[in-house]
């Protein structure tokens, strides 16, 4: 088993969208995947539940009242999708219990100021363990003026950029229905699959 999780203490950031697109990606592998929910919301789990039975399959879980970490062996990958404002013990205690972190970032100077203290938190605690983390610019042209400024925010930092996705109503349609721009017709989604290559090598190394 491999677990990465998504967060950023930002609502809106894209975490579930990440969450549930991988998940939907190694299911389309054909790889055991489950998706653990830990925001009370349970956007995660409500994609899972409108998702066609005939698709590869994700399973799920709400995490979010467990005292203790108990993430499920079985699995190939296990994606966990964190809740806003994600911080302080609960927070540590599950950076060491994954492989990766990714934390979305929408490259607005509101988005940049709310993740600052986040990223430093997290490259303080990972430091000296295996766990690798990196970002993902969410709904950015890397060619843009808001890729440059996140660039910018980020050289402080020393953490890699894995990918930018673009601005895609993709993302919301493919959502509500319970699917991923992984999922047949593949063709449909290529675009958008071409900008998480980096992404997954990454996730695979
Ligand atoms: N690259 C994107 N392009 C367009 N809309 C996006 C993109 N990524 C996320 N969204 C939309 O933005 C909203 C917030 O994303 P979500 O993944 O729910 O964020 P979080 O889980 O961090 O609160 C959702 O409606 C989602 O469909
Ligand atoms: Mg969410």
């Amino acid at each position: 088993m491999r677990a990465v999780m998504v967060a950023n203490p930002k609502g809106g950031a894209g975490k579930t969208t990440l969450a549930t697109n991988l998940a939907g990606y190694f299911a389309n592998q054909e790889l055991s995947v489950s998706l653990c929910d830990l925001d009370r919301q349970q956007s995660s789990l409500r994609w899972m539940a409108f998702r066609d039975p005939g698709l590869p399959s994700v399973t799920g879980y709400f995490g979010g009242n467990q005292m203790l970490i108990n993430l499920p062996q079985e699995p190939d990958w296990v994606v966990l999708d964190a809740p806003a404002g994600f911080q302080g013990y609960k927070l540590n205690d599950y950076l060491r219990a994954v492989d990766r972190v990714i934390i979305p970032v929408v490259p607005s100077i509101f988005d940049m100021a709310a993740t600052e203290d986040f990223l430093n938190a997290v490259r303080q605690d990972l430091r000296g363990r295996a766990a690798k983390i990196g970002i993902v610019a969410m709904r950015v042209d890397p060619r843009t003026r808001a890729a440059a400024m996140l660039e910018e925010f980020l050289r402080h930092f020393d953490i890699p950029i894995l990918a930018y996705l673009r601005n895609t109503q993709n993302y919301v349609n493919v959502a509500a229905a319970g699917q991923t721009i992984f999922d047949p017709p593949r063709s449909k989604f290529k675009r958008d699959a071409e900008q998480w290559a980096s992404l997954l090598e990454w996730l695979k190394d």
